[in-house]
């Protein structure tokens, strides 16, 4: 059987253009012992793919190589298995790439209970929940009545952030790019308070949304907000340092806040990547599911059509043109 992959073929200079990618048609081969074949239904799609393209060894990951299907996490159905561990019809999650089909033997690979929904896996069950969870709880540390700004507050991490920050029984205040994502942190998702980061006065609407000042800060973007928030953090406050989404298309990052006020503070900056952590994942597995069917945790999905949607699709996530977890329905 016949299928189609993208392959990685150029590094991105400052931007990711469809002239960095190659679509291959492939054969599906005979499977060996132990090997399954996946038919990916989901496909997630990743800021940190950006990073991946690059060239830079000195990161959490190594780089996608040059003529290799383009690293991506998915949703897959085994579609026929020589192993034992897995039937026809089993629906995995696990790296599988810009490709319609894969074979595996499994590594990597979880299974999902029967009746999961795909999309809520992408959304929750897996990369930005993870994160999500990780960052604020395990290095957020927070604690009832505290204030909790998060930047990127609409995307599929920041959503998350904001949504287990009030569960948590914090005051939430989130950064968005439009007046749409705003109104739905505020009133889908109960942030106390969702701020335009591109409208006029944002210091003053976040000095006045943050009255008590900031006890955790958890950045997804960098950007004016970071500099107006970090010299807002009281004393013992916490930087979760997740993602910096303003500079991964610039060829010169923006210098960062003074690190005075971090000993004036005592603040803790740390910086965090979800690799580090995959032992923990059964455990923070088990409190996002439980999150999700008590209804304390909403998603929604931006979904495109077809593999090579992908090529231009993942532009999105850099100009905020995705309404919700982008990824690719194939
Ligand atoms: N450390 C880790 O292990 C880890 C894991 C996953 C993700 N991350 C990071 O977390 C961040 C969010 O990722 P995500 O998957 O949840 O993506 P996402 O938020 O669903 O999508 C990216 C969003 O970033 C915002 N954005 C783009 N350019 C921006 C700019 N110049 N200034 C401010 N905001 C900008 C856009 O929303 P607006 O409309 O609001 O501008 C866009 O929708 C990224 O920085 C990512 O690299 C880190």
């Amino acid at each position: 059987m016949k299928y189609k992959a993208v392959k990685l073929v150029k590094r991105p200079d400052i931007y990711i253009t469809p002239d960095l990618f190659e679509t291959v048609t492939l054969e599906t081969p005979e499977l060996e012992g132990g090997q399954i074949l996946l038919k990916q239904t989901h496909m997630s799609l990743d800021p940190a793919m950006k990073g991946w393209m690059m060239e830079d060894r000195n990161s959490y990951i190594p780089p996608v190589e040059l003529g290799e299907v383009m690293r991506s996490s998915g949703v897959a159905e085994v579609v026929e298995s020589k192993n034992d561990e897995y039937s026809v019809g089993d629906r995995v999650v696990g790296m599988i790439g810009w490709t319609e089909y894969a074979v595996s033997t499994g590594s990597g690979l979880q299974k999902l209970p029967a009746g999961v929904d795909a999309e809520a896996v992408l959304c929750v069950l897996s990369l930005p929940g993870l994160t999500a969870y990780k960052g604020l709880m395990g290095i957020g540390k927070p604690r009832a009545g505290e204030t909790l700004v998060v930047s990127g507050a609409a995307g599929s991490v920041g959503s998350i952030v904001g949504q287990l920050g009030k569960a948590e029984g914090l005051r939430v205040v989130g950064t968005a790019g439009t007046d749409e994502k705003c109104r739905w942190l505020e009133e889908e998702l109960g942030f106390d308070k969702a701020i335009n980061y591109k409208s006029d006065n944002l210091e003053k609407q976040l000095l006045e949304a943050t009255p008590d000042g900031v006890d955790v800060y958890f950045e997804n973007t960098g950007g004016e907000v970071q500099h107006i928030t970090y010299n807002r953090m009281n004393a013992h406050g916490r930087v979760v340092v997740c993602g910096m989404i303003a500079d991964y298309n610039t060829d010169r990052p923006s210098p960062g806040p003074n690190w005075i006020n971090m000993i004036r503070r005592r603040l803790t900056v740390q910086g965090f990547a979800m690799p580090d952590h995959w032992d923990e994942v059964p455990a923070m597995m088990e409190k996002l599911s439980a999150y999700l069917m008590t209804g304390k945790l909403k998603y929604r999905s931006h979904k495109l059509s077809g593999l090579e949607s992908a090529i231009e699709g993942i532009n999105l996530l850099f100009t905020g043109g995705n309404t919700g977890k982008l990824m690719v329905e194939l």
